[in-house]
């Protein structure tokens, strides 16, 4: 049987150390746009926050060049602002109950906000449909390397990510 991460994620990339997994966030940052959700899945450990946080830097960098961007594993969520842009930073891991989804206003980010969601499972069938997935995995023997797979949500990523500009 086809493993279900391998038949979502076609297309992957290796990053060899902590600072290419940045670069890659700092890619999807140029093209990120409100209504833009990233879903960041993969085990613990694997470079979720790493690169959820490399890519509020670069969003924030004309704001508010070097700010912190905590963990949100306790608030489940925190969020950001980019000029108008509203950013958000969810992790799930601890969520109780779906209803807090409600209570925190989950929908509505997804709509207007952009949205980076660590341990999306959580979300069940809230994950919206046009998510740009990205599944991180430790690589056998090589403490530093991760792959990284990637579902473009929508065609202008797509583009970026096969025309390389996110590599850069
Ligand atoms: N190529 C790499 N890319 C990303 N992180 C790496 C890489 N190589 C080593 N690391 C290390 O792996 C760890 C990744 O931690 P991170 O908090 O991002 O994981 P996570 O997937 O968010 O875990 P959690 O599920 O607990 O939230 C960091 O300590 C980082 O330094
Ligand atoms: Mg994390």
């Amino acid at each position: 049987m086809r493993d279900p991460v391998e038949s979502v994620y076609s297309h992957g990339i290796t990053c060899s150390t902590q600072v290419d997994t940045e670069l890659l966030a700092k890619g999807f940052a140029g093209c990120a746009e409100p209504g833009d959700v990233f879903l960041l899945s993969g085990l613990i450990g694997t470079g979720k926050s790493v690169f959820a946080r490399a890519l509020i830097q670069k969003l924030l960098e004309p704001f508010d060049p070097g700010a912190e961007i905590p963990s949100p594993t306790y608030t489940i969520v925190q969020t950001y602002h980019a000029g108008q842009v509203r950013i958000w930073h969810a992790d799930l891991y601890r969520l109780k109950d779906t209803s807090e989804l409600n209570e925190l206003g989950f929908d509505e980010a997804f709509e207007a906000d952009i949205c980076l969601i660590e341990w999306p499972e959580l979300l069940g069938t809230r994950a919206p449909a046009c998510a740009t997935r990205i599944h991180f995995q430790h690589i056998n023997d090589k403490p530093e390397s991760r792959l990284v797979k990637i579902d473009p949500g929508r065609e202008e990523i797509r583009t970026a990510f096969f025309g390389g500009a996110l590599l850069q």
